[in-house]
């Protein structure tokens, strides 16, 4: 039976009140075990373990959405596996059997799915992979633990962001490590995320490392434009993170009479668009917030509007987007798993 919400501001802050089991699974000698459902619990680690040293982590995010007979399916979780081997590649990392990941999945979300409450109630599922070699050599770890974790998902951005193209610092450079979903981005993003909101904006717009005059993406998101009847929106690369919601979201683009270009896109020309008055809508586009729209973006001490009136088509794809993953229209590209 699925719980009514209660009082939704009673909520507790996302990603802090976890559901009720999670799936370990653990690697060593060349090899993964099955893995086990257990309930939620502390994971213990020497100190030693190769994790808290060299950044050997790598993680993913996705989420179950319910369907109208009460159910759960998850959103393109394929899509996900192939990206967290992906990752565990660029990271030196064993790759995962697609029969852990899916058995985990699979069980965790039937287990679980039921905690999550209201008619749209949309469970959060964080898979990730650490090094567990107690061994302080700076050497690939031969030891890893694999653990899903779930939990509701929270409500993101409720307003249009107000974000500033970020010149000083990058996010990820030519060879590196951009691509990967590894715990190390983030951490090397949090001081010019910091240093933006002290100036009071949202977000930062990554730009390429080499001349910061291309856009890259929105903080933890992907961006994208509309303009003359165009989405655009910079190609996934070594240094952009290939988004599953930026896939989804070129498809539909498509299905609504959109142009979709791939391209790179310069900071400069986009903004004198922009400056000349021409309507562009601007946007992140990620799992957590689908899609983020951006009002104020601001370059070299200048500040530019972009457009976000009600009937702007970023909206159109959002609800598109939505519908698909609710059941609420067929699923004609297959991208829902129902789990339970
Ligand atoms: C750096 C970065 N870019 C883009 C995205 C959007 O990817 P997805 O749509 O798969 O959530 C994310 C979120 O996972 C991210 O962390």
């Amino acid at each position: 039976m699925i719980r009514e919400v209660t009082n939704p501001t009673l909520k507790p802050e996302f990603g802090t009140v976890p559901t009720d089991h999670m799936f370990n699974a653990t690697y060593e000698n060349d090899h993964w075990d099955a893995g086990e459902l257990v309930p939620f619990g502390q994971v213990s680690l020497s100190p030693f373990a190769a994790c808290f040293h060299y950044g050997q982590t790598v993680f993913e995010g996705l989420k179950a959405y319910r369907q109208p007979g009460g159910g759960m399916a998850v959103f393109r979780h394929r899509d996900n596996f192939g990206r967290l081997n992906k990752s565990l590649e660029r990271m030196g990392m064993p790759a995962l059997p697609y029969e852990v990941w899916e058995r985990g999945l699979t069980e965790l979300v039937k287990t679980d799915a039921h905690s999550i409450p209201g008619k749209d109630g949309i469970l959060y599922i964080r898979p990730f992979v650490i090094a567990t070699e107690a061994r302080l050599g700076v050497r690939i770890s031969g030891k890893y633990l694999f653990v899903i974790t779930t939990c509701e998902a929270g409500d993101y951005y409720n307003k249009p962001l107000s974000v500033m193209v970020e010149t000083r610092f990058s996010r990820a450079g030519r060879g590196g490590v951009g691509y990967a979903k590894c715990g190390g981005n983030y951490g090397a993003s949090f001081y010019p995320f910091k240093l933006a909101k002290e100036k009071g904006y949202d977000q930062v717009i990554w730009t390429d490392a080499a001349t910061h005059q291309f856009v890259e993406e929105s903080g933890t998101m992907n961006l994208a434009f509309i303009a003359g009847g165009e989405l655009l929106t910079p190609p996934a690369s070594e240094t952009i993170l290939d988004g599953i919601t930026r896939k989804s979201i070129i498809a539909l683009a498509a299905d609504l009479g959109l142009g979709v270009r791939e391209v790179p896109i310069g900071i400069s020309d986009m903004l004198q668009r922009m400056a000349s008055g021409e309507r562009i809508e601007a946007f992140g586009v990620g799992t957590a917030a689908v899609i983020a729209p951006i009002e104020h973006i601001t370059w070299n001490d200048h500040t530019y509007s972009c457009y976000v009136g009600e009937d702007a088509s970023m909206y159109k794809l959002k609800k598109a987007l939505l519908d698909i993953k609710f059941g609420r229209v067929p699923d004609k590209y297959g991208w829902m798993t129902v789990a339970g």
